[in-house]
């Protein structure tokens, strides 16, 4: 059934299709019927609010908030816990689409550490409730139930639960790594592309990944983006999600450095690419909550591009309304200060230390009958391949035997957050890991 014969669809949901079907018309088959339904509503109280607070110079009488003394009011026993912000930049609402400053800093700096954009046209950043909400959103937006996304078998299961449970959609998998562990599995990532040639198909991506801590290397990140165009001219409509949670976090200069999303924006007019990212993780304010989802395709224009951030802020203004304002005030501040960079750069080689210890720890070779270990050079995680040990019987007995935490994936898999980890306790964890891998095998 398609959006028009289910619903009567609002005009606004008609203008903003017209002008995505005219400028990508791709891009408009690939929207789910929920996506095609959707809209802002510019005739609404937000709009009218909006344009009350331009004009009305005597007396604003139409956001659902208090004013006193021209601030929103509050109460003093809430105000004692912020300083270094003011009521507006606390208390108000902020926009569906987030506050404009931040999204045009965030966007400042997307292109600043994306230098393959070039002068690529994109759409301005959506603020959402942090990634796991805007990846809720592209799935509202791409995903009918049935829908299939292609992924890699090593992923954050949360996707299991936004785009399967909650929308019906479809995860097949292809091997992350190939079978002797030295890197990405480009093959099977090509040959699972041609197997649905001509389809329309979510990929998602996740570099640095959740579990492995593993980013491709420069030309494995060229290999990805090729076999990914080649699957676009051949007729495949794609939607690509970029997943930069754990975006420069990066420990090998051999890692592509760059978000992929670089170059898929501008590879193919059947290739809708589409980042999420945010502050979580690359400003460790994860909780805070706040998350971008930012469109690009190659024949995206301003038109196309604004009526996919209404749809994206209709959905938002449907469900939550609008994000976090101080979480908002605050990573805005922190994007203009001239301490970001260097505290952030300082945060990041405490991981990467972190990594290193792990890197040399795990490898010992008196652990080699107990684990492979999944190549990793960024995140925060890293994951061990268990031999002949049942990957939750291991964790169980760390937690009972050894008081240390880990996370189970799957029959084998076991995942180590070296991020929290300080040097110091590194060797006891997996000291800790190979006795009970030994015990619940019984040698
Ligand atoms: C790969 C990946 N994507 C998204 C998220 C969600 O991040 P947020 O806390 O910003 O919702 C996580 C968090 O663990 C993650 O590992």
């Amino acid at each position: 059934m398609s959006a028009t014969q289910a619903t009567i669809l609002n005009p606004l949901a008609e203008a903003a299709n017209e002008a995505i079907r005219k400028d990508c018309p791709v891009v408009f088959d690939l929207l789910s019927e929920r996506g095609k339904r959707f809209f802002f509503p510019t005739q609404g109280i937000l709009a009218q609010g909006a344009e009350a607070k331009q004009k009305a110079k005597v007396a604003n009488a139409t956001i659902g908030i208090a004013v006193e003394r021209g601030e929103p009011a509050h109460l003093a026993c809430v105000d004692r816990y912020f300083s270094g912000l003011t009521p507006g930049e606390i208390y108000d609402y902020a926009p569906s689409y987030g506050k404009p400053e931040l999204r045009q800093a965030w966007a400042r700096k997307q292109r600043q550490e994306t230098p393959s954009l070039g002068g690529q046209l994109l759409s301005n950043p959506v603020v959402t409730n942090a990634l796991t909400h805007g990846l809720s959103v592209v799935g509202e937006l791409f995903l009918d139930p049935g829908d299939e996304v292609l992924s890699s078998d090593l992923l954050w299961e949360n996707y299991n639960l936004a785009w399967e449970t909650r929308l019906g959609a479809h995860i097949s998998y292809f091997p992350f790594f190939d079978p002797d562990l030295t890197g990405y599995n480009l093959e099977a990532f090509t040959q699972a592309l041609a197997q649905r040639t001509g389809r329309k198909l979510v990929v998602s991506l996740n570099f640095p990944n959740n579990p492995s801590g593993y980013t491709p290397t420069g030309a494995e990140a060229l290999g990805i983006v090729a076999a990914l165009t080649r699957a676009a001219e051949a007729g495949t409509r794609l939607v690509v999600v970029c997943d930069d949670a754990y975006y420069g976090m990066f420990f090998d200069p051999a890692c592509e450095h760059e978000s992929l999303f670089g170059r898929l924006a501008q590879a193919h007019p059947n290739l809708l690419a589409i980042k999420v990212d945010g502050g979580t993780k690359e400003a460790f304010v994860w909780g805070l909550r706040v998350g971008f989802v930012t469109f690009g395709i190659q024949n995206g224009t301003e038109a196309c591009y604004k009526a996919l951030e209404d749809k994206t802020a209709g959905v938002i203004r449907s469900v939550v309304s609008s994000c976090t304002q101080p979480g908002q005030s605050v990573l805005l501040k922190v994007l203009q200060d001239p301490e970001f960079r260097p505290q952030q750069d300082e945060k990041i080689a405490m991981l990467r230390s972190r990594a290193a210890v792990t890197g040399v720890e795990c490898r010992r070779p008196e652990y080699a009958d107990c684990w492979d270990v999944y190549p990793y050079n960024s995140g925060y995680f890293m994951c061990l391949r268990l031999k002949g040990a049942d990957a939750d019987l291991v964790r169980r007995r760390l937690l009972d035997e050894h008081g240390v935490g880990t996370i189970a994936l799957g029959p084998t898999n076991l995942r180590v957050a070296f991020s929290c980890l300080t040097e110091e306790q590194v060797p006891g964890v997996f000291r800790a890991i190979a006795a009970a891998v030994r015990a619940v095998r019984g040698n």
